[in-house]
């Protein structure tokens, strides 16, 4: 299969359900790239599943170039996209093109930001810089503090409507696609009808143009966290739990190593 670039992936709507995973690191990133995933988004989400942090406003620059690089090591055909963190881009249009240049220095292909009327000049700036841009409305979890929780997005007509006139703004000001997450699936229909770049849902419902959710999640290795919106594909909390007691059960009752794992003289 050829290497997924930001054409063909602006070209895909209509044609084409595009799939998207977060990675955060080499390993991870290796298999889902030859499980043939779209776009590998480095999510800032990292600061919620690797790091331990309650919400994604404490990562850095630095973590996520370090994620974006360990990422693109891994990959070889799927798109690495990298997440914008929180102050990375909102204080001027050129810190904003500073860091994004960055990130495509250390392999990323392209940057996602958070918002959308509010950030159309800079998102206008970085592509107009040669950096391509997906978008990011909805639930937008930098601004946790705004909407005073992670709460679903434009449940009333008037905030639906932004939310479509926040895509439309995106569209203009050049994004190639934009991540809609948490809002009703009527909603992210519509912006999906209305927009000529593709939308990648997550938690906004069936109608979207391709899908996006968390690594971590779709393979169940946090077993306090259970959205709605999430489909666990494996109990992996449980099976790295288990192998992790055996380990330690065969070691106590040395069971392990055996004669297999243990290596010898020749002669004396
Ligand atoms: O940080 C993240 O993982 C995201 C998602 C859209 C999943 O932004």
């Amino acid at each position: 299969m050829n290497k997924i670039t930001v054409p063909f992936i602006k070209k895909a709507k209509g044609k084409k359900i595009i799939t998207a995973l977060t990675a955060y690191d080499y390993l991870f990133a290796r298999i889902i790239d030859q499980a043939g995933i779209d776009i590998i988004l480095v999510g800032d989400s990292a600061g919620t599943t690797v790091q331990g942090l309650s919400s994604t406003i404490p990562v850095k620059m630095e973590e996520m170039l370090y994620h974006t690089e360990i990422v693109h090591r891994g990959v070889k055909q799927a798109l690495v996209v990298s997440d914008m963190p929180f102050l990375s881009y909102q204080a001027s249009i050129e810190n904003a093109v500073e860091n994004a240049g960055l990130f495509l220095k250390k392999g990323a292909e392209a940057v996602k930001l958070e918002g959308g009327v509010a950030v159309a000049d800079i998102v206008k700036r970085l592509v107009s810089m040669g950096i391509p841009v997906m978008g990011h409305i909805g639930l937008t979890p930098q601004s946790l503090n705004i909407m005073g929780g992670y709460r679903i997005q434009g449940k009333t007509k008037k905030k639906a409507e932004s939310l479509i006139n926040d895509a439309k703004a995106l569209e203009d000001a050049g994004v190639f696609s934009i991540v809609l997450e948490g809002m009703p699936e009527e909603v992210a229909k519509e912006i999906t009808e209305e927009v000529s770049i593709p939308t990648i849902g997550i938690g906004a419902g069936r109608y979207c143009d391709g899908q996006v959710l968390v690594i971590t999640d779709i393979l169940g290795m946090d077993p306090d966290f259970t959205p709605r919106f999430v489909k666990k594909y494996k109990d992996l909390y449980k099976e790295i739990k288990d192998a992790v007691e055996t380990f330690k059960n065969d070691v106590e009752e040395r069971r392990f190593p055996a004669e297999e794992n243990v290596f010898h003289i020749k002669e004396r």
